[in-house]
């Protein structure tokens, strides 16, 4: 079957779309896990919009833009600020159940750097998990899920994306046609040793556009949340900026305020302030926790958080949840324009994977939510505007190639490499030397017969691809703003005020 548009990826911003154009389009949704794992569905803060009364849009823009570090296109956050009241109300009419009191009024929540509380949730910190749910159940019957199945490359004919080539459990290699390919891929922070990401959050996404001949930009902004969950064996979950939106503080293990004298936002600071707070402390040698003592009823209003911390044996009655940052969010992506459009026609990207430039250097808490939902629908409209082609071509069947990369560092290793060289706080040589690194195996790789590698290799080659152009770009960016924080260059430069790093194939990766 020749469908009229595939989806790769199955979180809100997959389904956002997925949602607009099941009733008249033939839709497939192709997934490399199960069709519940997804970044999406581990979100617990909530949507942030300018919901309330005494709320304003142009408050949400100020503060958007803020957090952003003065990198954001200021065009991009109107349209999403202005479109959010809009949307989330159209899904409570459709019948998207936020958290209210006893008298039926919507409970907001606050997190860092709003000025208001503008945060819808469901479920009390079970927000991405609801609203997934909620709008996988309306396309359920209309679409067709390819699920278990990882794409390992686009397909692109007279510079036009026109399908997906995937690989299926028996190892043999399928590609579908389609007259629109939607990329919905999410993040990356599982290239990282300490993450809140979902396991499959690998950053595949970019390297398929890349390879593709798509235009990256932004990517050295990834985001560290400030909290994720500490315990014995790594880090294993977030812990909420909402619970500090509940009035939790950080503190050292003798109770001091980590944030008191650093930010007049104090707790609440920007993440990408509060996270190098936290990491500095704990490069002192000092644990960082999240006191929870002045929380009102923490277990009934974060009973996903309560349910992880009992599962890792944390006592929640001394009121302290040892904490450390993790990778969260990717501010950067494949570059968009308003309609999800990228530099390569037929091919459009959406949340997380896109750079529509909202975010800027530093994500405003609970916008990414929103992000997927507005551009989503966005995406969608456009989609239904272009008119229908007739051309029908069957799927293909063909067996993997059989080629291996010599030596090529597998994910663990590229955890480590980027977690060393590529965290919090960077310098020009570590990042000089992972690009070196890196960029000699991809060197070897023959990117005009990446299907003539194995399976498994093709989807090493992206992560390593991914990881790559991140080093890249923010050995590039010679200046600190927002979640790029390069301890050669502290400042922030007046020259780079807007600057984006694109990135592009060049055929030979120097
Ligand atoms: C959180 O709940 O702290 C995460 C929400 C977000 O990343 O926006």
């Amino acid at each position: 079957m020749h469908y009229d548009v595939i989806i790769v990826g199955s979180g809100i911003a997959a389904y956002a779309v997925a949602r607009r154009l099941a009733a008249e389009k033939r839709v497939a949704i192709v997934t490399k896990s199960a069709q519940t794992t997804s970044n999406s569905m581990l979100a617990q803060g909530g949507i942030a919009s300018a919901f309330s009364e005494e709320d304003h849009w142009k408050v949400h823009y100020e503060d958007t833009l803020k957090a952003g570090d003065n990198h954001s296109n200021k065009l991009a956050v109107t349209y999403l600020v202005q479109q959010g009241p809009r949307v989330v109300r159209e899904l409570i009419a459709e019948g998207m159940e936020f958290d209210q009191d006893e008298s039926a009024e919507y409970l907001l929540g606050s997190e860092g750097a709003h000025s208001y509380r503008r945060i819808l949730h469901a479920g009390g910190d079970a927000t991405g998990k609801k609203l997934t749910s909620f709008l996988y159940k309306e396309i359920d019957h209309q679409i067709d899920l390819i699920d278990y199945c990882a794409v390992v490359e686009l397909v692109v004919e007279q510079e036009r994306c026109v399908g997906v080539k995937v690989v299926e459990s028996s190892g043999e290699i399928l590609s579908f046609y389609s007259d629109h390919v939607v990329l919905a891929t999410g993040g990356c922070g599982n290239l990282f040793t300490h993450s809140s990401n979902a396991a499959t959050a690998n950053g595949e996404g970019l390297s398929l556009a890349y390879y593709a001949g798509a235009k990256l930009v932004d990517l050295e902004f990834v985001q560290f949340h400030p909290t994720v969950l500490e315990v014995d064996h790594g880090s294993c979950g977030l812990i909420s900026e909402a619970v500090r939106g509940e009035g939790a503080l950080l503190v050292t293990a003798a109770g001091e305020r980590i944030m008191e004298h650093v930010h007049p936002l104090k707790d609440l600071a920007p993440r990408d302030i509060v996270a190098r707070e936290v990491y500095r402390r704990m490069m002192g040698g000092e644990k960082i926790y999240l006191s929870i003592n002045h929380v009102k009823n923490f277990t009934g209003r974060f009973p996903t958080i309560t349910s992880l911390c009992m599962q890792e044996g944390i006592d929640l009655s001394n009121g302290m949840i040892p904490i450390k940052p993790g990778a969260h969010f990717h501010m950067g992506g494949i570059q968009v324009n308003q309609v999800g459009q990228t530099s390569v026609n037929g091919l459009y990207a959406v949340g997380e994977v896109a750079c529509t430039g909202v975010h800027g250097a530093n994500r405003l808490a609970s916008n990414s939510l929103l992000e997927g939902l507005v551009y989503g629908e966005s995406l969608a409209n456009f989609i239904l505007d272009q008119p229908i082609s007739h051309k029908r071509i069957p799927h293909v069947h063909m067996r993997s190639g059989n080629k291996v990369l010599l030596s090529a560092p597998f994910l663990a290793k590229i955890k480590e490499l980027m977690t060393h060289h590529v965290g919090i706080e960077r310098t020009s040589k570590k990042l000089g030397d992972l690009v070196g690194e890196l960029g000699d195996h991809l060197s070897k790789v023959d990117v005009e017969d990446l299907g003539g590698y194995r399976a498994d290799e093709i989807l090493r080659i992206h992560q390593m691809t991914a990881a790559y152009l991140i080093a890249k770009s923010a050995y590039e960016r010679e200046e600190s703003r927002g979640a790029h924080y390069c301890v050669d260059f502290p400042e922030k430069n007046k020259e780079w005020e807007g600057r984006q790093i694109v990135q592009f194939i060049t055929r030979n990766l120097e």
